[in-house]
């Protein structure tokens, strides 16, 4: 294990933590020519993740906004048909549903938890929507409802009980963004086995890291065989190139996946690491008057991807800024949350119901550094930090 600062003292949001195996089954690639996207290392890491999160199957893609892509298309959503999507998020699961021609409706955050907010969720399917033929009908927009996806952010799950509930009440496809949140529990079940699909990521900066790299995850036999086949160029006689369809060049590689194996077997000791860090910095930073510090839902357990806190009610956006960036001159490297995405110019136009939240998080909160290879030397450095910058 390497501590996470580098050689300027400098410590960032959230480095890689390579203990050992990713050198020993990368250099196999290597050693046997399996370099590309057929290899055995794919498959391992594929079952290793299906048997990790409990579902049937799974399927790896180059990254995590390529799973949401093909999740889109096997769940069948079509050029405008609406997806109701969390407003609080990093942009990708909104890019993937204009990559398929359909429609994002954004839904506001809950104040207290920061995710998909279930109350204005209810309020939108009941008083803004409409039984049109058997099928839900936007009334403002006229366009078919067909899917939400519930984004779990920072490493903590969205209510996912009132939402499946819900789904199942309007008939609505649900496809979980939880690339931020591997390994996270909602109820005694990991995210991922909620609704009807869902989507890793195995970026750089994520619990697991592949380099660049995602994983759809289902129970539906026929999907997951579609995902495969859409990831793969959609060939379908390999030898004479014949494609029945346009496909996507979309398949994680073996030498990716070989760091996905090593990744995944100490997993859980990646989540301890941060479980600790947060209880840590939930003990230390408490005493720091008006500062709110991230939330945990009952009956859940996060897994802290970016521990995030809020500064005091009525701070303003340019304040959060002037503190971030004091914070990265002392070498605590800092960050916001996303931009509220119906606030930026390629969905200004797009639907978004009651706002109110999502703004006012965005506007006072810092995600800190949480390596799980974060030493205690480097915590106590970002606590006095804080301590000294908000206290
Ligand atoms: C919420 C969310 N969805 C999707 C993605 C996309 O994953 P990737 O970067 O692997 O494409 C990310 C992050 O990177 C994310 O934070």
């Amino acid at each position: 294990m390497v501590a996470s600062s580098d050689n300027n003292g400098f410590i960032p949001l959230a480095v890689p933590e390579i203990r050992g195996n990713e050198w020993k089954y990368v250099k196999e690639c290597l050693d046997t020519n399996w370099v590309s996207s057929v290899g055995s290392f794919v498959d391992r890491f594929e079952d290793m993740l299906a048997e990790y999160v409990g579902s049937k199957h799974a399927v790896a893609t180059v990254n995590g906004t390529a799973a949401l892509h093909v999740s889109l298309l096997v769940a069948g959503i079509e050029p405008d048909d609406e997806v109701i999507v969390s407003t609080l998020t990093f942009v990708a699961p909104v890019n993937a549903i204009r990559y398929v021609g359909a429609w994002p409706v954004f839904m506001d955050a809950e104040p207290d938890y920061w995710q998909m907010d279930p109350k204005k969720l209810e309020r939108f399917l009941a008083e803004e929507c409409q039984w049109k033929d058997g099928v839900l009908v936007n009334k403002a927009s006229g366009r078919r409802v067909r899917a939400i996806i519930p984004v779990h952010v920072l490493g903590h799950p969205c209510d996912m009980t009132p939402i499946m509930e819900l789904a199942n009440k309007y008939g609505l496809t649900v496809i979980e963004d939880a690339t931020e949140s591997l390994g996270a529990g909602y109820d005694g079940r990991l995210l991922g086995r909620f609704g009807d699909i869902a989507c890793f990521s195995f970026n750089g900066n994520k619990l697991i890291t592949t380099g660049g790299g995602g994983m759809i995850v289902t129970d539906n036999q026929e999907w997951a065989d579609r995902a495969r086949y859409l990831t793969t160029q959609a060939k379908d006689d390999p030898i004479e190139y014949y494609h029945n369809e346009i496909g996507y060049n979309y398949r994680l590689t073996n030498i990716q996946a070989a760091m996905g194996v090593a990744q995944v077997e100490v997993l859980d000791e990646l989540i301890e690491a941060k479980r600790t860090i947060a209880r840590r910095y939930d003990e230390e930073l408490r005493s720091i008057e008006g500062l709110t510090l991230m939330p945990t839902q009952p009956e859940t357990t996060p897994v802290y991807w970016l521990y995030t806190i809020l500064m005091s009610p009525g701070t303003t956006l340019e304040e959060r800024k002037e503190t971030i960036k004091t914070l990265n001159q002392q070498g605590v490297g800092s960050r916001p949350l996303w931009h509220p995405i119906h606030g930026l110019p390629p969905y200004a136009d797009c639907q978004s119901y009651q706002m109110d939240a999502s703004m006012d998080l965005y506007n006072r909160a810092i995600s800190i550094p949480c390596s799980s290879g974060l030493t205690e030397i480097e915590q106590q450095r970002c606590i006095d930090s804080l301590k000294a910058v908000l206290g």
